[in-house]
């Protein structure tokens, strides 16, 4: 009877945002591991990263990839498939399907729903973070200062409780493909560096390739398209290395009640 009370008492709009996130919660629960790529800052690489590093997971399993990017999200075009259409079932929005097989959707689609009301500012954040909240990667820059990038990337896991599996040194360095030689356009081993001082786990350094940049504009994850290129071979290592801490790592639970 207190019950019955006390839900009658909750408005309308606020319950249907609770079924909403419930739902959400029970279909997320099946996936085995979420990880978030994050970056103290912009441009740094991680749209580019994560697709990447899809696709390679999806060598091994069932893999989907959503873009969290509520203001700027530019997963479906780095994936191919920007044009495809998003069908809402029964049970939710069905994720279309890219390259290697990954799934894909964008929280853009899922915001843009009737929901977006209870969905934006803080709740935004919630919901995010029931939903993808299992471990991160950040994604850096080489330069001195990506040691202040990943502060702050470890201070917002911190704050939402996530655990921070490594640090991936984008951008790093550049092999010119017409004399051979190397340069350290951003530099190279700031990454590692700040990975080393912040006591993380160094995932890998992955090169400067413009064959990433027209991969991404084509909507062909250039893993797929130049899978001997060192950038390609760099992004598999990563994922060799995520593999083990992956395992070790419990799902944390996701919910309505969930902290
Ligand atoms: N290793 C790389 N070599 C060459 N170009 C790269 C590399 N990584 C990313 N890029 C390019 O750098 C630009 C920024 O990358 P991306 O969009 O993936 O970064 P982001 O961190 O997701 O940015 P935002 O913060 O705007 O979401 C893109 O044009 C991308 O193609
Ligand atoms: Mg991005």
């Amino acid at each position: 009877m207190a019950e019955e009370l006390e839900t009658a008492q909750i408005p309308p709009h606020i319950m249907a945002a609770m079924r909403e996130r419930m739902k959400m919660a029970q279909r997320m629960s099946r996936i085995k591991h979420k990880i978030v790529v994050m970056s103290g800052k912009g441009g740094v690489g991680k749209s580019s990263v994560a697709a990447n590093l899809a696709c390679v997971l999806a060598e091994s399993g069932p893999t989907g990839l959503v873009d969290a990017d509520v203001t700027g999200p530019d997963i479906a075009k780095l994936m191919g498939v920007e044009d495809a259409q998003v069908k809402a079932t029964d049970t939710g929005l069905e994720p279309t399907t890219g390259p290697a097989g990954v799934r894909v959707i964008s929280m853009a689609q899922m915001i843009d729903r009737d929901t977006a009301v209870v969905w934006r500012g803080p709740l935004k954040i919630k919901a995010l973070k029931q939903m993808l909240s299992d471990v991160a990667v950040v994604v850096t820059t080489p330069q001195e200062v990506s040691l202040l990038d990943v502060r702050k990337s470890i201070a917002f896991a911190r704050a939402v409780k996530m655990d921070i599996l490594g640090v991936i040194e984008n951008m790093s360095g550049f092999v010119c493909p017409h004399c051979g030689k190397e340069t350290a356009i951003f530099k190279v081993g700031g990454g590692e560096a700040a990975a080393e001082e912040l006591g993380l786990p160094f995932l890998g350094r992955i090169p400067l390739d413009p064959r990433i940049v027209i991969g991404g504009d084509a909507g062909k994850p250039f893993v797929l398209e130049h899978p001997d290129s060192a950038a390609a071979q760099a992004f598999r290592e990563i994922v060799k290395k995520l593999r083990p801490r992956l395992k070790e790592t419990k799902p944390r639970p996701t919910g309505p009640l969930a902290k």
